[in-house]
């Protein structure tokens, strides 16, 4: 089954609202195509003017988090319903700076999987291993943990719609891309997990993204990967060549 790529930017905590406005209007008319999905995950602040200034185009928007809980005595936080309600479509969960920065685990990873998918919003589901992990060969192991921890109680017709981010933490923001061997040997290993846990229908509708120093030059050979279906992309979405990207071929 021909799974349909889908390309994401992750501004995370850059741009003010006016300055995101002018953004999305720099990148509509580059990153206009069909072949692809493209999402901006933005800052929460953003999401407003963001949907507003993405109207009427082919880009989705999504949330950089979200909370577990409907509502409630949560200061700070973000329900999917406030979500839901201004039409935003996606959420990255788990992204390692959350889990290093903000002290998320794979148990609240679980729990804001299965209110995103509650609620009706896809979420990008964020794994990856530490440079220590890697030197120490338990890359697979570790990541495989993080994957079936994420999807626990999730269902097979859930997981099918869900898109998972494989980003070995030290690529991300050190401009040192994971070489393309390294990228679909971890997306093809977290396949095969899916499959274990689900089956052979749910990992090849599963969609798996690379991310780390994706840039211009290096995401035609990524996403050409018989196991990568596009990329979630930090950097680069903040800059024109994040029209490149999501026109890589
Ligand atoms: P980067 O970030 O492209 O700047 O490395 C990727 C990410 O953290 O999602």
């Amino acid at each position: 089954m021909a799974r349909k790529k889908i390309i994401a930017g992750n501004w995370k905590m850059n741009m003010t609202p006016s300055e995101a406005v002018e953004l999305v209007n720099t990148l509509k008319p580059l990153v206009a195509t069909e072949e692809s999905d493209v999402v901006f995950c933005v800052p929460a602040i953003d999401l407003i003017p963001v949907l507003e200034a993405c109207k009427g185009s082919n880009i989705q928007v999504g949330a950089e988090n979200m909370y577990f809980e409907e509502k409630g005595a949560f200061t700070g936080e973000i329900s999917p319903n406030m979500l839901t309600d201004i039409g935003v479509k996606y959420v990255i969960i788990g992204h390692s700076e959350r889990r290093e920065y903000f002290a998320e685990t794979d148990e609240t990873v679980n729990k804001k999987v299965l209110k995103a998918f509650e609620h009706g919003i896809t979420p990008i589901i964020c794994c990856g291993e530490t440079l220590t992990q890697r030197e120490q060969g338990v890359t697979m192991d570790f990541i495989r943990q993080q994957v079936k921890i994420a999807f626990l109680n999730v269902t097979a017709d859930q997981a099918k719609t869900a898109v998972i981010a494989y980003e070995p933490i030290w690529a991300i923001g050190t401009g040192k891309t994971a070489t393309t061997a390294q990228a679909q040997e971890v997306c093809a290993g977290i396949r095969q997990c899916i499959k274990e846990i689900y089956d052979e229908a749910t990992a090849d509708a599963i969609r798996i993204q690379y991310g780390g120093s994706v840039n211009a030059a290096t995401a035609p050979e990524l996403f050409a990967q018989p196991d990568i279906d596009g990329g979630l992309v930090g950097g680069a979405a903040l800059k024109p060549d994040f029209g490149k990207i999501v026109n890589y071929k």
